[in-house]
C-alpha cells in the first residue's frame, strides 16, 4: 500500500527571508546530488529513460523531471510522478537547498524517507504517496 504523505507548507514569507541558503551548496552541488538521486534509482520507464536523459554533458537543467530557477543554474523542483522508478531516496536530496517542490507520487521508490529531507527550508509541496517508502517526514515539516 502507498503511503499518503502529501504535505502543503506555508512558511511565513517573514520567515523566509531570514532563511538564506547554505553558502558552501552551489549549482556543482546540484549536480553532484541529482547524479546522486539517479544512482539510487535502479530501473525507470519507459526505456530507462533517466540513464540516457540525465547524461552527464548536458545541463541537469534540462533533465527530464527537473526544474531550475530562472536566475541560476538551481534546482527547484523535481516532478518524478507516474514514472515506475524503483530505487530509494539518496540522502544528498538535502544539498538541493533550492528546492521548493518534490513530487516523486506513484513510483517504486523503497527504504526510509531520509531525515536529510529536512534540510531543504524552502520545500513547500512534498508528494511521496504511492511508494513503499517507510519512516517519517522530518519532524521540520511539521505545521
Ligand atoms: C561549490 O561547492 C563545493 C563544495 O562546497 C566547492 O568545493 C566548489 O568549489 C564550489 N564551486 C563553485 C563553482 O563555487
Ligand atoms: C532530456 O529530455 C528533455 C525533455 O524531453 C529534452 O529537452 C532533453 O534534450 C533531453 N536530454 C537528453 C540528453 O536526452
Ligand atoms: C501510476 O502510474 C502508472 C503509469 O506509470 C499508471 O498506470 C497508474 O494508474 C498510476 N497509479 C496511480 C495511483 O496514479
Ligand atoms: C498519473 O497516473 C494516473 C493514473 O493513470 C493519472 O490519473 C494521473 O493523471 C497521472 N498523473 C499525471 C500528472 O499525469
Ligand atoms: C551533501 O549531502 C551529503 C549527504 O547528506 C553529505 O555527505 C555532503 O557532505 C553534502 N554536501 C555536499 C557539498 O555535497
Amino acid at each position: 500500500m502507498g503511503k499518503q504523505a502529501t504535505i502543503f507548507l506555508n512558511f511565513l514569507s517573514l520567515l523566509e527571508i531570514c532563511l538564506a541558503a547554505s553558502p558552501d551548496l552551489n549549482s556543482s552541488t546540484d549536480e553532484h546530488s541529482i547524479l546522486a538521486i539517479k544512482s539510487h534509482i535502479i530501473t525507470s520507464y519507459p526505456n530507462n529513460i533517466l540513464a540516457t536523459n540525465w547524461s552527464q554533458g548536458t545541463s541537469f537543467c534540462t533533465w527530464i523531471g527537473v526544474t531550475c530557477s530562472r536566475r541560476r543554474p538551481r534546482v527547484t523542483a523535481l516532478n518524478l510522478f507516474n514514472m515506475s522508478l524503483e530505487g530509494t531516496i539518496a540522502k544528498e536530496i538535502g544539498n538541493l537547498s533550492f528546492l521548493t517542490y518534490l513530487n516523486i507520487r506513484n513510483n517504486t521508490f523503497n527504504g526510509v524517507i531520509p531525515d536529510e529531507i529536512g534540510n531543504l527550508r524552502r520545500l513547500r509541496v512534498l508528494e511521496m504517496s504511492f511508494n513503499q517508502l517507510s519512516g517519517e517526514i522530518p519532524p521540520s515539516f511539521e505545521l
